[in-house]
């Protein structure tokens, strides 16, 4: 503080000085009122500037809390009020009993983090902010489904949504709230015993359509980007995502089939994964097939 008293004090000799050695006509009709008026001014400019100065600072930090990959983001959560406790297999992301098993039932739909079908299967750990009944674990959720609701970001099943507490009372006060201040962060998925295994759909019949979803997929990476290729000459061609986590074809080829999914990292790294074991000739719709790999964890 008293360094800007000395600045100030400095800035009103100058100022003053400096109109002295003007034209004596102009300092004669310059009162001492102006000049106090342009160091009050000038020291008002300094505070701002300092303000500013200590904004930008700030705002520095905030910015670099946001790119922090590992930290949570403040949200609002709700969970669906007239399904099942648990998931549920008409999910948008296409994952059929998948999507109403998986993870114990702790699962979620989301709003944004949706990502046009490329945050299906992503894992979040969330937790509310109440600290008379929220844990702080929190859950550990999969996305199955798409939706909002009073500006949410995610739409938790009841069971997810309860698990947030730290006691069964707690869950029942929190599920009476409806909902709640959350926190959340992206989290690897994990699913022991399990390797990547695709579900074809059912409606799929060779040669006129082939869909799939991929089930149990690991970590904290997305897939943005499906092969299919022919065996025989290794002709691949790109799928199209058709919906959630759906990737489709009209012209499956013939023979056993090979996958080759992209993997894209948040940081903008990319690699592709090949499957140990093919898709069988006479594969399906409805069936599944352990692709015989997984992303470590
Ligand atoms: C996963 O695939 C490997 C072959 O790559 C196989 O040995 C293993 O049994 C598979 N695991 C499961 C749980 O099916």
């Amino acid at each position: 503080m008293s360094q800007l008293m000395w600045f100030n004090g400095f800035l009103f000799m100058s100022v003053y000085i400096g109109v002295l050695s003007a034209d004596p006509d102009i300092a004669c009709t310059t009162t001492l009122y102006q000049l106090l008026l342009i160091n009050a001014s000038m020291a008002l400019s300094i505070q701002s500037l300092l303000i500013l100065f200590t904004t930008l600072l700030l705002k520095g930090t905030l910015l670099v809390a946001e790119t922090c990959s590992n930290c949570f983001t403040h949200s609002r959560a709700a969970y669906y009020p007239n399904s099942d406790e648990q998931g549920t297999d008409v999910g948008a992301c296409g994952f059929g009993s998948f999507g109403a098993t998986i993870n114990g039932g702790d699962v979620s739909a989301v709003s944004d983090l949706y990502r046009n079908g490329v945050g299906c299967g992503a894992c979040y750990q969330v937790r509310c902010t109440n600290s008379n009944y929220c844990s702080d674990k929190g859950v550990t959720v999969v996305i199955t489904d798409q939706g909002s609701s009073h500006d949410t970001d995610f739409i938790l099943s009841q069971r997810a949504f309860g698990r947030m507490a730290q006691t069964k009372d707690a869950a029942a006060s929190l599920l009476a709230l409806g909902v709640v201040d959350i926190e959340y962060r992206r989290v690897s998925c994990s699913y022991p015993n399990k390797n990547i295994t695709i579900k074809i759909d059912e409606n799929s019949n060779y040669p006129h359509y082939f869909a799939f979803v991929l089930w149990y997929q690991q970590g904290d990476k997305d897939i943005t980007a499906v092969q299919l290729c022919e065996t025989q000459n290794f002709v691949c061609k790109l799928l199209d995502r058709s919906h959630g986590a759906v990737w489709t074809t009209n012209s499956p080829p013939s023979g056993p089939l090979s996958l080759r999914m992209l993997l894209s990292g948040e940081d903008g790294d990319e690699s592709w994964i090949i499957p140990v074991n093919n898709i069988p000739e006479n594969w399906k719709g409805g069936e599944t097939y352990d692709t015989g790999v997984q992303i470590n964890v």
